[in-house]
């Protein structure tokens, strides 16, 4: 039995679902439903006995002391976060509360769970913190990728407050002993995520026609991991990370955004051809996002020497499913941005 934070968000869904398809155990999903959790991603396992959802606020103290003392977790897998940049310029007082105080309550009782532990299950246990690149800041254009000793320079509320969150992670390791390992990991991608992000906002977009908004040049640098492989890399540090390290996680796919949503045009004219044109004549550059960092790229090779994890996808290969599964669950899409979907989950868990 592990617990997941934030599990009914992009990655989080996602590390479920393969988690439960692997045959690895049990899940406690702790997730509070913020706009960015769907249960509808969960839909197909929300009978199964080895998934247990609740509806939880990692900032609640009580519920979660509950939940341990009634599941007996081996590990904690921590998801749970505020995680658009944009939003966090807009309102970064829920980045604090729940990446900075959330991680901290929820750190809180973990401690005193795994305190109260057999010497067996004490040392058997695991707190595993995912964390972001972002934490690094940002690269020039020569500069060598973010190692795990690069130096924290975060420069965004939302990068702000996951590096916040980091150091709690650690001190918990060299103050108290709890059993952590943190992985910091570049741009995600593939189903599920939320149609706000870059790459599921250009499909929705180019589909219905509209304007593919791009920031400043389009020049902009991210790493870009396919999701699936992400979860394989958590899996991988959860049962051989060692304790109170950090490992980076990347998939060798520096592209601009430029680049990106080529692609993603250039992808959809094969898969799903406009009768009026090119993709590509929909993009409009907009007015770039205040403090925009120029350009992020993972150092992976730490754990790839030493745990022995590689990305199984490449940007063609990883790009090429997700585009073809947005266009296989446009249901999903309408579903989780509609008003609908936001008032089903008030009248199924008014609290
Ligand atoms: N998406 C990326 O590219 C990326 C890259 C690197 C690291 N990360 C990290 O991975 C994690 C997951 O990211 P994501 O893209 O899946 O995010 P997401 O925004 O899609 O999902 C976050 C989930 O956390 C839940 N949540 C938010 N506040 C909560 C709270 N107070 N209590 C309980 N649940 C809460 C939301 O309901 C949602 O289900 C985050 O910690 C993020 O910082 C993401």
């Amino acid at each position: 039995m592990v617990f997941v934070t934030g599990g009914a968000g992009f990655i989080g869904a996602n590390f479920v679902l393969d988690w439960l398809a692997g045959g690895h155990g049990s899940v406690v999903n702790i997730d509070k439903l913020t706009y960015a959790g769907n249960l509808k991603t969960l839909a197909s396992v929300a009978d199964k006995m080895e998934h247990i959802f609740s509806r939880t606020d990692i900032n609640d103290r009580e519920t979660l002391d509950k939940l341990f003392a009634e599941h007996r977790p081996r590990a904690v897998l921590h998801f749970a976060a505020e995680s658009h940049v944009d939003r966090s310029i807009h309102g970064p007082a829920d980045f604090v509360q729940t990446n900075v105080v959330g991680t901290f309550t929820l750190l809180e009782a973990t401690r005193q769970y795994w305190t109260g532990l057999n010497a067996a299950d004490r040392e058997a246990f695991r707190f595993l913190h995912v964390s972001t690149d972002e934490v690094f800041g940002s690269l020039g254009p020569t500069d060598p990728q973010f190692s795990e000793t690069t130096p924290y320079a975060p420069n965004s509320p939302y990068s702000a407050s996951k590096a916040g969150s980091d150091h709690l992670v650690r001190a918990y390791h060299h103050t108290y002993g709890l059993p952590v390992v943190t992985t910091n990991c570049s741009n995600n991608y593939g189903p599920y995520q939320f149609p706000e992000k870059l790459i599921p906002l250009v499909i929705a977009n180019a589909l219905a026609g509209k304007a593919l908004p791009i920031y400043g040049d389009g020049q902009n640098v991210r790493d870009w991991l396919y999701v699936g492989d992400h979860c394989a890399a958590i899996r991988t540090v959860l049962e051989q990370g060692r304790l109170g390290e950090t490992y980076n996680v990347g998939g060798w796919n520096e592209k601009t955004n430029l680049e990106v949503v080529h692609a993603i045009c250039d992808m959809l004219d094969e898969l799903k051809p406009a009768a009026t044109g090119s993709y590509r004549d929909l993009i409009t550059f907009v007015k770039d996002r205040p403090g925009h960092d120029r350009r992020y790229a993972i150092d992976a090779r730490k754990l790839e020497s030493e745990l022995g994890w590689r990305p199984a996808e490449t940007f063609e290969t990883g790009l090429r499913k997700t585009v073809q599964w947005y266009l296989s669950n446009q249901g999903w899409v309408s579903d989780v941005t509609s008003g609908e979907y936001r008032s089903w989950v008030s009248e199924h868990y008014s609290a």
